[in-house]
């Protein structure tokens, strides 16, 4: 949560503003609530901040302009410790007014280091937890006159979790960030350097960068970057290419970020699914740190994540259970680790996230390999820490995910997943390698069936219009189709801030049929005809709940005539779709009917209240 960006050029100009207003812009689905903008301003820092989005920013500076800088500094905020108002606003200020920082993360010792400095006679501007770091770095700037040494003197005394930029007016050339167990990158450019959050903040800028490893402090000039440990050791970071651009991290012509991203999910499964097999024909993984004996001697696979990649879990347990014979458990990570869960050597942890970033999965991700187990990361995000902490990692290609809500790095979640399971019962001998090129075939021909989904957007959003005054609609589903039905709800809860539960099928007779009332929208994703005992229990399921007045939206294969009669709408999903694969089409129009909903009740369908994309707080 909180969005950082820091800048270094070689020139005094309007650049540097110019390059952290942007880069906040696209880090805003990081947090949202205030942003802030820090100059050097001779022998000061000047700073334009305010509560609200990096668009009421710029309409600050608009009136209140900065001078011309050659480095700037810059924050969106998820608000922690202190309402989002404009004084707590980032960047903030030492005493002196010399040095800014910005911080992600929590203090979790700055209460005493408030009265600490408090005692000493500092003066606080605002109700954050971060504001001691300023006033630290700026009392130990005036003693040690070195902004990098005074952030090795600092950081030793912060306990809890930061990536923080500082700017010194006594050293303009320069911008120092640290960081622990929050992300922070380094974007290396052509006389400029960049920090960020992630990539987003830089891409467009510079396709190099750098991963600030786990207690490490980071020196930026515009020519020059040292790295160094938090006893000012040496210290390695890892180099890595970007591969998004500019265009993928923008609208391109769509109203929002989340239906560009609906859109998106056909290649972004096709890019997950791609270069996937070695020229023998076998599966392979991006980066496996676990040796393939040990991959043999799984007993069970628990899978750690939060939200909708949670869901992509339990789709998963589905897939994995089928194929390779494994017993998978799917646990919240936040749950996991505050248990005693069961796991040992033959366990294999995998953790499935968007961002790479999540702490509650990042924990739960330390606390499975502290137990001896081995932990393979399914992560969106290029080097984020997970994907660096984990024994192996399999990337998704989905490309930047912006919008708050997920939709397409979920499908390519399920499709990751999937490739895992047909890699373990390959390696396992759980199916014959023609099998598995059969799975991978029905797999690579799933886009072109989620493109038969989306062409039926424009009746999704028709449905989703006229249900504008709706406060409660339920979502049912079986076997695969129940964590979509979660899935569902979620997206629905998240945008248009409306009731929505998702329920197995099977349950709504053991409570839930009583919530069923007339008109009460229920979507119910049907299984297909080809199962037929899967289906006709779905098919008494939309019975029970029309016989009690409810609107049944039935999403059903093509050609499955038994819903006909009685659905108020139906949307279609290709027919011969195989069951493990329905998900990736099923959930589309979840997708696209909370998307509307939301817009149509005039919400912010990219940034809904109170959330945050990337949840970098426990
Ligand atoms: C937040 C987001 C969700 C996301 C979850 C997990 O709650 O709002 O959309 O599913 O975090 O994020 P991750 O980056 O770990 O997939």
């Amino acid at each position: 949560m909180c969005g950082i960006v820091g800048y270094i050029g070689a020139q005094t100009s309007s650049t540097a503003q110019e390059v952290v207003l942007s880069g906040l812009e696209r880090l805003e689905y990081r947090g949202y609530d205030s942003a802030g903008v820090a100059v050097l301003d001779g022998e000061c820092v000047a700073m334009r901040k305010r509560a609200g989005r990096v668009a009421d920013l710029r309409a600050v500076l608009a009136e209140e302009p900065l001078a011309q800088s050659p480095a700037a500094i810059g924050h969106t905020r998820w608000a922690t410790h202190g309402i989002p108002s404009d004084r707590n606003s980032h960047p903030h200020l030492s005493a002196d007014g010399r040095v800014a920082i910005v911080h992600n993360g929590i203090i979790e010792n700055a209460p005493q280091l408030r009265n600490d400095l408090i005692a000493q006679g500092i003066e606080f501007a605002s109700d954050t937890d971060s504001e001691v770091i300023a006033h630290m770095l700026g009392k130990a700037v005036a003693e040690r006159g070195d902004l990098t040494q005074a952030m090795l003197g600092v950081v030793a005394r912060l306990e809890g979790s930061f990536a923080v930029v500082a700017t010194y007016a006594g050293q303009p050339d320069r911008l120092v960030g640290a960081r622990r167990n929050s992300p922070l990158v380094v974007g290396l450019g052509d006389e400029e350097n960049f920090f960020g959050s992630d990539v987003v903040a830089f891409v467009g800028r510079t396709k190099e960068a750098m991963a600030v490893g786990q207690d490490q402090i980071v020196t930026l000039t515009a020519h020059e970057v040292t790295v160094t440990d938090f006893a000012g050791n040496q210290a390695h970071a890892e180099k890595f290419s970007v591969d998004w651009n500019l265009e993928t991290a923008m609208h391109d012509g769509y109203p929002t970020f989340m239906d560009k991203e609906i859109h998106e999910q056909p290649s972004a499964v096709a890019e997950t699914l791609r270069g996937r097999t070695t020229p023998d024909g076998h599966l392979k993984l991006d980066e496996l740190r676990i040796e393939e004996y040990e991959l043999r001697a799984i007993d069970k696979i628990i899978v750690v994540a939060c939200g909708t990649a949670a869901y992509a879990g339990h789709v998963a347990k589905y897939a994995i259970e089928h194929w390779c014979r494994i017993p998978v458990e799917v646990e919240l990570a936040h749950e996991f680790r505050y248990r005693d869960p069961i796991v040992t050597s033959k366990t294999l942890v995998v953790a499935i996230s968007q961002s790479g970033e999540t702490m509650d999965t990042l924990m739960a991700v330390r606390h499975a390999s502290e137990q001896g187990a081995r932990v393979l990361a399914i992560v969106n995000t290029y080097a984020s820490t997970i994907a660096r902490e984990a024994d192996a990692v399999l990337y998704t290609h989905a490309g930047p995910e912006i919008a708050v809500a997920s939709t397409k790095a979920f499908t390519a979640q399920i499709t990751a997943t999937y490739l895992l399971g047909l890699y373990l019962a390959q390696l396992r001998g759980n199916k014959f390698v023609d099998e598995i090129a059969g799975y991978l075939e029905e797999l690579h021909a799933m886009p072109q069936r989620m493109e038969f989904v989306l062409e039926q957007e424009e009746q999704i959003r028709e449905l989703a219009r006229t249900m504008a005054e709706v406060n409660s609609v339920l979502f049912l589903g079986r076997h695969v189709g129940f964590p979509i039905a979660l899935e569902g709800a979620l997206k629905l809860k998240e945008l248009a801030y409306i009731h929505a539960e998702g329920f197995a099928a099977g349950e709504l007779k053991h409570g839930p049929i009583a919530l069923v009332e007339d008109d009460l929208p229920i979507f119910v994703i049907a299984p297909t005809p080809r199962r037929p005992l899967l289906h006709s229990k779905v098919m008494s399921n939309i019975h029970e709940v029309i016989a009690r007045g409810a609107r049944a939206i039935v999403i059903a294969e093509e050609g499955d005539s038994a819903v006909d009669d009685h659905a108020t709408a139906i949307i279609r999903v290709p027919h011969s779709t195989p069951t493990l694969m329905m998900p990736l089409v099923t959930v589309i129009p979840l997708q696209i009917f909370a998307s509307e909903l939301a817009s149509v009740k005039g919400f912010d369908v990219d940034k809904p209240r109170n959330l945050a994309k990337s949840v970098t707080v426990d």
